[in-house]
């Protein structure tokens, strides 16, 4: 069918899953033992509902906003996902390419299965792409590839800290099968235990908040810390100097029963509303994103931005760039009929007291 024929992220997700082998479909789709944060990630924002205001002259409306200072078309990002090329021959360069078409901002995996040298060739000089990092054990490695992504004109680095090792994901552990490392990562070993295990080999589990100042003794790029947690880790990279954090649990990846993002989100709104919407900070949030009304709650709570991870690589896997592009742009249909259904006409208006938490309280 033609991407047109996809009216919602959950169908390009059906179409995905028709044409993606066993393994990879295991890969993309799951996530830490009983897959309770998975299914919690998307549940959780149903908890939330609306205050609509009418009557406001709707008409207008804009999503732009921007992303760690760069302008945007829309409050919504790309997450760094590996291996877009067991969806689609192109991979990340796909991505990259329908990212600067829809003028939104992304983060490549470092375990991206297309190379740094494809990648650069793909990319235009002015969108916002920033480079997602794990370090490694070997730090010399971390050190080169960050003076690489540093020339090559990257935007920003993020660093992930929610995976200290890979959780334990068994539809991908049984699907097993013979598999190729990708092209920027450190491992070489084929799948045995999984695609996870496979690929993730070289991550360092003993980094810690040191690791962040030594970042910045190598590389000048602003720096987004992805897989806060808690509002306890948020405070932490504050005080630290990090002008941005991802409330992530990596789509229920790594540990089962890590809390719900918006719902990390809603406690930190409610014991730390200075770190909202301050002039020095900024507060992200991704997992089981798949309505612009999610997109609209997160945003009214405060965060920045919003990100999508596995609806991208679906739609890359059923029609590449087309795919991923569709995918955007259902999203920025569905965020522009919320806000004008809202009584909002631009991102920036969008405030706390037009959602109510509905269920029991999570803090
Ligand atoms: C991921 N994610 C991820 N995150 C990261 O920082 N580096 C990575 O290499 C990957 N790889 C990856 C692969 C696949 C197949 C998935 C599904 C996810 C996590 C990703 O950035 C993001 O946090 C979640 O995907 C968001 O949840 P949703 O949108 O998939 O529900």
């Amino acid at each position: 069918p033609h991407p047109e024929a996809a009216l919602n992220l959950d169908e390009i997700e059906d179409l995905a899953k028709g044409l993606l082998t066993r393994v990879a479909y295991a890969y993309y789709a799951s996530a830490g033992d009983d897959e309770y944060t998975f299914r919690e990630n998307s549940y959780a924002f149903k908890r939330y509902w609306f205050r609509p205001r009418v009557m406001n002259r709707v008409s207008k409306v804009t999503t732009s906003t921007t992303f760690m200072g760069y302008p945007v078309s829309l409050p919504v990002f790309i997450c760094p996902a590996a291996l877009a090329r067991l969806g689609h021959p192109e991979g990340e360069v796909n991505i990259v390419q329908a990212a600067a078409k829809e003028g939104v901002a992304q983060g490549l995996s470092i375990n991206s299965s297309c190379s740094l040298d494809e990648i650069q060739e793909a990319k235009t000089s002015d969108q916002t792409l920033f480079f997602q990092i794990y370090l490694d054990r070997n730090r010399k490695n971390s050190e080169n590839l960050l003076r690489r992504i540093e020339k090559d004109g990257y935007k920003g680095i993020i660093l992930t800290v929610d995976s200290a090792v890979p959780g334990k994901r068994e539809r991908d552990m049984r699907a097993k099968g013979d598999f190729q490392a990708p092209a920027t990562g450190g491992a070489n070993t084929n799948g045995t235990k999984g695609v996870a295990q496979a690929i993730s080999g070289y991550q360092d589990p003993d980094i810690t908040w040191d690791d962040v100042a030594w970042m910045r003794s190598i590389t000048k790029l602003p720096l987004m810390i992805k897989g806060i947690q808690s509002v306890e880790d948020v405070e932490k990279a504050y005080k630290n100097g990090v002008k941005a954090v991802v409330l992530s649990n990596h789509g229920g990846r790594s540990l089962d029963f890590s809390p719900p993002p918006i719902d990390v989100l809603y406690e930190l709104r409610q014991r730390r509303p200075d770190l909202l919407n301050n002039s020095k900070f900024e507060v992200y949030i991704d997992g089981g994103v798949r309505r612009g009304t999610d997109v609209l709650k997160a945003l009214c709570l405060g965060a920045k931005g919003v990100g999508l991870g596995r609806p991208i690589l679906y739609g890359n896997t059923g029609w590449g760039e087309d795919g991923v592009r569709r995918v955007l742009q259902i999203i920025r249909e569905e965020v522009e009929t919320g806000m004008r259904l809202l009584g909002v006409t631009r991102v920036e208006d969008l405030k706390p007291e037009m959602v109510r938490y509905m269920g029991h309280d999570p803090a």
